[in-house]
């Protein structure tokens, strides 16, 4: 089968299509013959060598945590051999960027049937981690108000329309040609970072949610009611610290670190199913320009998903 991988830490150059085995299954698992793969941030960090420590230095590497496809063996009594499914792979070791990929049983579902494979693989990791930061870290309640800075990407265009279904009152930061783009996914009120002051705004909200991951939970804490939340997807010194001092005061700062867990994929299911989720694709791409689409991540100017058609 075809295989995306890295062959070393670097830039764009280190991706190859090799051949290799269809993977063996493990107790549990499932066979995925994948339609597509979505890429991710996490995609480019580990090729940089960013998360070494966890992924390891034996190349090579396989790419890609997201995928939608069809059951072509399982190993697992609640799929069958033909199903249509959607998921996401745990850990730090892709490999859903090839022309099969083995999965464990807790990390995929049912893809609804209104949806098509690239919009389905547009969604596990995204909108389960707006999922996880929002309703888990952030416990964001109906008629709260919530701030997400960095809307208009993978992760933000999904925690808008989730904020909403959680029954949230919704701002969003992003630039000023998304404004209306925000808008349209479900943002009551959108702020441009080009023209805002974040020190200067004299509102309050129950959570700040800092997808794009550049205000520090003490440049927002003015932006937090009493019990206010900030929750930030990038982990960096100043969170660590910050969630030790959690104990001491009513505000928290929490740092959301994705899982994917089958309960999270099925809910985010329903929400497809009953049309009140969509998925939001920049752009699908085919599997030999899977260079290319890496280096349009890299950009950080995608509206959304960065979907590689595979099969
Ligand atoms: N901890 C976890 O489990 C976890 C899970 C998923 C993602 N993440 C991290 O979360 C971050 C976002 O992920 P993503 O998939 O949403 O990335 P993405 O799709 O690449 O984000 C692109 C978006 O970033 C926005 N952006 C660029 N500069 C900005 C700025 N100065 N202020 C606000 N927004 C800005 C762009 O909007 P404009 O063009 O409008 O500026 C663009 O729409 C990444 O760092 C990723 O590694 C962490």
């Amino acid at each position: 089968m075809k295989k995306a991988v890295i062959t070393k830490f670097g830039d764009s150059s280190v991706i190859s299509i090799i051949e290799a085995d269809i993977p063996k299954l493990a107790k549990d698992e499932v066979l995925v013959k994948v339609k597509a793969a979505a890429l991710n941030p996490k995609d480019i960090l580990i090729r940089k060598g960013k998360f070494k420590k966890f992924s390891g230095k034996k190349f090579p590497q396989g790419i890609g945590f997201d995928f939608s496809g069809i059951i072509e063996e399982t190993n697992n009594t609640s799929f069958q051999k033909g199903d249509a499914v959607f998921g996401m792979i745990n850990g730090w070791h892709g490999r859903c960027c090839a022309e099969y990929v083995n999965v464990k049983a807790t990390e995929l579902s049912q893809k609804p049937d209104n949806i098509s494979f690239p919009d389905a693989a547009g969604i596990p990791l995204a909108a389960q981690t707006a999922l996880q930061a929002l309703r888990n870290s952030g416990k964001l309640k109906s008629g709260q108000k919530v701030l997400i800075n960095g809307a208009s990407g993978g992760v933000g265009t999904l925690a808008i329309q989730i904020a909403r279904e959680l029954g949230a009152k919704v701002t969003t930061i992003s630039s000023s040609k998304n404004l209306d783009f925000c808008e349209s996914l479900g943002s009551h009120d959108s702020l441009s970072y080009e023209k805002i002051d974040i020190r200067k705004i004299d509102r309050q909200f129950d959570l700040f949610f800092d997808v794009f991951g550049n205000y520090d939970f003490s440049k927002v804490n003015h932006l937090l009611s009493e019990k206010g939340r900030y929750v930030t997807t990038v982990p960096k010194a100043s969170i660590i610290k910050e969630q030790l001092k959690n104990h001491f005061r009513s505000k928290m700062a929490k740092l959301v670190v994705v899982k994917s867990k089958d309960s999270d994929l099925e809910w985010l299911a329903g929400k497809l199913k009953s049309n009140t989720l969509k998925s939001v694709i920049d752009k699908v791409i085919s599997f030999d320009q899977i260079k290319e689409a890496q280096e349009y991540i890299e950009t950080k100017r995608a509206k959304g998903k960065v979907v590689i058609e595979i099969n």
